[in-house]
Formats: C-alpha cells, structure tokens, sequence
C-alpha cells in the first residue's frame, strides 16, 4: 500500500519535473496536493496568461469565459452585481458594469462581512519595473479606490521591488528608487491617506518580524514542485524566484501588519489586481487553511490591451505598447495616432458600407475603460459600427479624453511631496 503511494507520487513529481518554463501553466491548484492530477499544459493554440506573460492567438484577446474555468474562480454575474448595489446602496463602478472586472473568489464573503458591520481589508500591489505606469496599471488602483471609498476599508499596497530585483536587470538601488517613483503615481490616484499603507518590500520586511515570520511560514508549506508547477519554473530558475511567492502572498494575511491592525491576525482580505496574478493567490488561499489563516477573497481585472491589439496585454516591458501616465499630451496623441490598432477598413468606402469592428478595435475598446458616460459610449460603438464615424474620428475621442485623464493625473502626482509619500509609506494604526 505504502509503496504504491510513493510510487504514484514519484510518477506525478516526474511529471511535474519535466515541465519546461514555456508549456507548464498551473490551474486550479486551490486544495490540490501534488496527489493530484498534474497541471494542465497549456495547448499551444491557447490563451496563455501568467504573471508575466498574456498572449492569445485572437485578436479579440482572451476568451475569459474559459479562463474562469481553467483557473476555477467564479464570474461575476448580474446577481452579484445586484447584491453589491443592494449592500454597498450605491451604483457599482463601470468597470464591474460593463465586465471588466470579470471574475471573483469569495467576494460573497466579504459583502456579507461587511453587512454585518465586520471589517476587511484591501491588499494590491505594483511590480516597480518601470519609471511610471502605464494606463493598465491604473485599472487595479482605479477600482482599488473604488472599493476603499465605497466600505471604508483600510488597504496595503506592496511594491515588489525585490521581485523585480529577481527577475529584472535591475541593481537593488534601482528597484527600490523605481518603487518610490511608483508610489507617487500611485497615491496621485488619490487613496485616503488615513487608511492607505504603501510598502516597498526592501524597505519594510527587514524592519517587521511579523511579515518576515508569515512568509517563513508560507515556505515552508510549499514544496519546490507544487512551486514549479504553478509558476512553470525551470530546474536553472535561481532560487530567489522559487522563494519570491511567499513574499507576495504574506501580505494577504493581517498578521503581517501589527502596527495597521494591531497584531490580529484574523482581519479577512480582499485583493483586487488583474487576473494575470491569481497564481500567487491560489497559492495563498491553499496555504491559508493549513496555517489558521482565511483565504483571501479576489476580484479579477481583465486585460487592458497592447496598443497593437488585444493579442498582448499593455505592458511596461514594451514602451511602444504603452501609454505611461507621465506621457506629454503629445506623446498621447502620435502613439495612439501612430500605433493603436484599427477595426476599420481598407478604404473610406468600404468602411462606410460595412461599418468599422469595435471588437478588435483597441481606441474603442480603451474607451470601454475610460469614457464612463454610457450613452456616450454607445452612440460612438453604433456610429462606428455602423460606418458613419470612421477611425480618425474614434481616436480623436480617445486622445481627448486621454489628454483630459491624464494632465488631471499628472496634476495630482505634483502634489505628492516627498512628506505625502512618507506619510503613506510609514506604518500607523488603521482600524478605526
Ligand atoms: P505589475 O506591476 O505587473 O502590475 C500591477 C497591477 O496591474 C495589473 N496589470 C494590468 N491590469 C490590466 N491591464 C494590464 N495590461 C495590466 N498590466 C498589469 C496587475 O495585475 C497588477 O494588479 N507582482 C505584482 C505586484 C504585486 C501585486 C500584489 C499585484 C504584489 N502584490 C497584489 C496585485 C495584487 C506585479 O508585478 O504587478
């Protein structure tokens, strides 16, 4: 019997092994013991979404319908939309309106928690690898701001700057200078400063004992193939990239902020962030039960595309796929003039007649993010569709209202002073 066992465990940890960096995409690892089936590979005409790298081979992007089955988390449907409206007592923010937050674990939890007057608190987080962010980045944060507004909950934000250390041609200095840049464009998004902890990782760890001893505690309840099949990393990834997940799950439990909510341990999370970083979450919520803690509760972002079209998501790692929010209105204006990909066609002529595809076009499709007006936004989707409005005319909406989106950000990111990023950046109570 005992050898059986060891024999099908042998046979799966082989398997799991022999998992390259490219093939090996883990889902639905919550509750699952290396007993368990092996991750699926992904097939190669497949979406293929992790924490660094999206690709899809349509040029409507991914089909998030099927991630929410492969990964296993739970749609966001007119339901729950309804109960959010029902206990928050306020419209829910358009981007759970219109589907770009998607998908969730567990939120339920959390809206019944707050019904019953019961606190929770909000974790997310930013990989400074960039001077500034770009426009998708600011697609977690918007809502993240959302949701502190609306329940008046206290939140964390990490700034892996040692992730990026490992994984970057980054010094240490570098990264952890590029995180307090981020910072900034991060407070300029306008958090409450009462109840916002911003923390770079290199700054912080070192001085809490308490996070240090919850990522101790997360290490050592996985083991290096659970790891290698949720992140498909290789037998020469260096360590520093097998240990980082610990680091980034620690801040999901309360336990790692004594100061903030003074040594609980029980103060359940909700972590709002694009669905490319649920595999550290996963991890989280199969770790959490063994170690006394809650399963963090998550809300998923879909992906704000690459100028070039929806086959990538906008990426720092590429400039040209990108608008930064530190871009000149100029810079704004020839990207998207330049780059943006067009559901139009090959002439005036035949767009007319067959009208302009707002499925593949991304100046619409930014717009789905950014123009909140409804009816404003439909009028341009049934002009545009319908061949009378023709790309020119789209990206003319969409630079304006970027220009407006972004000198407005920019305005505010002048106002945060070294002291306001202090402020933020230093640990304070935060329960009320
Ligand atoms: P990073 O810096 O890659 O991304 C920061 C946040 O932005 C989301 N994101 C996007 N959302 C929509 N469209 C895009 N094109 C796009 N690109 C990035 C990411 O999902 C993320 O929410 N390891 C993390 C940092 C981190 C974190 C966290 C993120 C630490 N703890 C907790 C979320 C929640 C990272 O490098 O994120």
């Amino acid at each position: 019997m005992m050898k059986i066992g060891l024999d099908v465990e042998w046979m799966v940890l082989t398997l799991l092994g022999t998992m390259t960096d490219s093939n090996c995409v883990s889902e639905k690892m919550e509750n699952t013991t290396i007993e368990d089936k092996p991750p699926a590979a992904a097939d190669a005409a497949e979406d293929f979404v992790d924490p660094w790298n999206v690709t899809s081979q349509s040029q409507t992007g991914i089909d998030y319908n099927k991630l929410i089955s492969r990964f296993g988390s739970s749609k966001i449907d007119e339901t729950l939309l309804a109960r959010i409206e029902k206990v928050t007592g306020k419209p829910v923010h358009h981007f759970l309106r219109r589907g770009i937050f998607f998908s969730h674990r567990d939120l339920h939890t959390i809206l019944s928690l707050y019904e019953q007057k019961k606190p929770f608190f909000l974790y997310t987080g930013r990989g400074p690898s960039s001077e500034a962010l770009h426009l998708g980045h600011l697609v977690p944060f918007i809502m993240t701001k959302w949701l502190q507004d609306t329940f008046d909950a206290p939140l964390v934000i990490q700034l892996t700057d040692d992730e990026k250390f490992l994984w970057k041609d980054l010094t240490l200095e570098e990264a952890n200078r590029l995180a307090h840049e981020n910072a900034k464009d991060i407070i300029a998004c306008g958090f409450n400063p009462d109840k916002t902890f911003i923390f770079s990782d290199l700054d912080y760890i070192g001085q809490c004992p308490q996070f240090y001893h919850n990522m101790m505690r997360i290490q050592r309840s996985v083991t290096y193939n659970q790891i290698k099949g949720i992140f498909g990393f290789g037998d020469s990834d260096h360590i520093g990239k097998i240990a980082f997940p610990a680091v980034q799950a620690a801040p999901s439990f309360s336990s790692s902020f004594p100061v903030l909510f003074g040594g609980r341990a029980d103060l359940p999370c909700l972590i709002p962030c694009a669905i490319d970083q649920d595999p550290y979450f996963r991890m989280t919520r199969d770790v959490a039960p063994r170690l006394g803690y809650q399963k963090p509760a998550l809300l998923h972002s879909s992906f704000f595309p690459a100028l070039q079209g929806a086959m990538t998501k906008m990426s720092a790692s590429d400039p040209n796929s990108s608008i930064f929010v530190t871009d000149t209105a100029k810079q704004i204006k020839t990207k998207i003039n330049k780059h943006a990909f067009s559901g139009g066609r090959d002439t005036v002529e035949e767009h007319r007649r067959l009208g302009g595809d707002c499925s593949v076009d991304i100046s619409y499709q930014y717009l789905t993010f950014f123009l909140e007006d409804d009816a404003r936004l439909e009028k341009v989707r049934a002009d545009y569709s319908s061949g009378e409005l023709l790309t020119g005319f789209l990206k003319k909406e969409l630079i304006e209202l970027l220009q407006k989106l972004m000198a407005e950000q920019q305005e505010r990111r002048k106002a945060v002073t070294d002291e306001v990023l202090k402020h933020f950046m230093t640990p304070r109570p935060m329960l009320s």
